[in-house]
């Protein structure tokens, strides 16, 4: 097996821009050791069997909550992923749609959401046979509100913003999402999958930036991956509604077959309990204070780069982050060939189609990587504006 990955992508040292989450080696091999303690145990069994694993599931949760600023009667699910987290936002608010207007208007129903919310929403729009709208955004790549309010007729479903969103690292104006979400009695949900788990503390250490949470009136249900910036063992996502009765339109019930009544919160069934003692083990051991010092890292590092970067010539970056999510490229040469050097030289490229530019979602794996990386860079560069390396043959995509 160790054969065979011998050829991957060298992420230990930080050649893979995303897929791997590393806070420091104490912290992973924290939330690997309890993940193969409970290795055979079901969270499915978590309330009849596993109590153990049953009380750490609501302890995490009970941390989400908190770190969402969610009222009395909000409820939370452990699910798998933010495509989970997201699918099942999506089917809570379809059905709290059809419990106030009746099944009729199915096969027409939409969600009005930013050009840069993840393709999680199209997938869960897929299954679900519902309309994706997608509103434009400003230069700064946060979404243009009233295009949104625009976008929205009787048969919207589902307000979406990103906290922040994949492509730039950028947390969309979630406030005014969520007066419009007020104003017209629609669902918001905040895909804070990605940055969920860490804004908070780049907040608490003083940078500005904007509220995503339970505080702001509109928002209804917030996703937020343990598995990416929690740098908790993988699958380990988690999803929070303002009201418990939203939970359970989430909820899935089937009674007509032998075995009784099957309800479970989440899509999957049988779930990883290892997931759940991870989780529990690296919120607890990196605590609040754990949490601060990463994203003091994170945020210090993002500027070296930041700094770097805008050092090439010709270089832009498309965005200014809010955390540790970085997306630029070039109106002088063509950053598709740039990615082609870097992959030539050990680095996996990600690239972004509107605007082309190359992406990285950097954890602190990333962090002794960076003299490497802009160095390679500026040769890329280079090499491209001596011609070396013809039209780009590499395309954007996802996974
Ligand atoms: C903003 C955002 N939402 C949702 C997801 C989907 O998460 P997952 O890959 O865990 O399903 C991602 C993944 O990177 C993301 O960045």
């Amino acid at each position: 097996m160790q054969a065979f990955a011998s050829t991957d992508i060298d992420w230990r040292r930080g050649r893979a821009p995303l897929f791997v989450f590393l806070n420091d080696q104490e912290t992973h091999d924290v939330g690997r050791n309890a993940y193969f303690d409970f290795f055979t145990e079901n969270a499915l069994g978590g309330t009849r069997a596993f109590f153990g694993i049953g009380r750490m599931e609501k302890e995490v949760l009970d941390c989400g909550l908190d770190l969402f600023q969610a009222p009395d009667g909000a409820a939370g699910s452990f699910t798998s992923g933010g495509s989970e987290s997201i699918f099942l936002a999506v089917k809570a608010a379809r059905d709290a749609y059809r419990a106030r207007h009746g099944r009729r208007h199915d096969g027409g129903l939409n969600i009005v959401m930013p050009d840069s919310a993840h393709a999680a929403f199209d997938k869960s729009a897929d299954v679900m046979d519902l309309e994706l709208r997608r509103a434009p955004l400003y230069p700064d790549r946060r979404v243009d509100v009233q295009a949104m309010r625009k976008l929205i007729d009787d048969r919207t479903i589902l307000l979406v913003g990103s906290a922040p969103c994949y492509p730039h690292g950028v947390i969309d104006p979630i406030d005014a999402i969520a007066e419009l979400a007020v104003e017209s009695g629609i669902w918001l949900h905040v895909d804070a999958c990605v940055g969920g788990w860490i804004l908070p503390f780049f907040k608490k250490n003083g940078r500005p930036l904007r509220d995503f949470d339970f505080r702001l009136a509109g928002v209804r249900s917030i996703s937020a991956d343990l598995h990416k910036f929690g740098f908790c063992p993988k699958p380990a996502s988690t999803l929070f509604y303002r009201d418990r009765a939203d939970q359970e339109r989430a909820m899935f019930v089937a009674d007509a077959w032998p075995s009784g009544t099957f309800r479970t919160a989440t899509l999957a069934g049988t779930r990883p309990a290892g997931a759940v003692a991870g989780a529990w083990a690296v919120l607890h051991h990196l605590g609040e204070q754990g949490y601060r010092k990463a994203a003091a890292r994170l945020a210090d590092m993002t500027d070296a780069y930041l700094r770097d970067i805008e050092a090439i010539d010709g270089m832009r970056i498309w965005a200014r982050p809010d955390m540790s999510i970085i997306n630029f490229g070039s109106d002088s040469y063509d950053i598709g060939a740039v990615a082609k050097g870097m992959s030539d030289r050990g680095w996996l490229p990600t690239l972004t189609r509107r605007p082309p530019g190359l992406h990285l979602m950097m954890s602190l794996l990333h962090e002794p990587a960076r003299q490497d990386f802009v160095a390679d860079l500026r040769a890329s560069v280079a090499d491209v504006l001596r011609g070396g390396h013809g039209q780009s043959k590499i395309e954007a995509t996802y996974g």
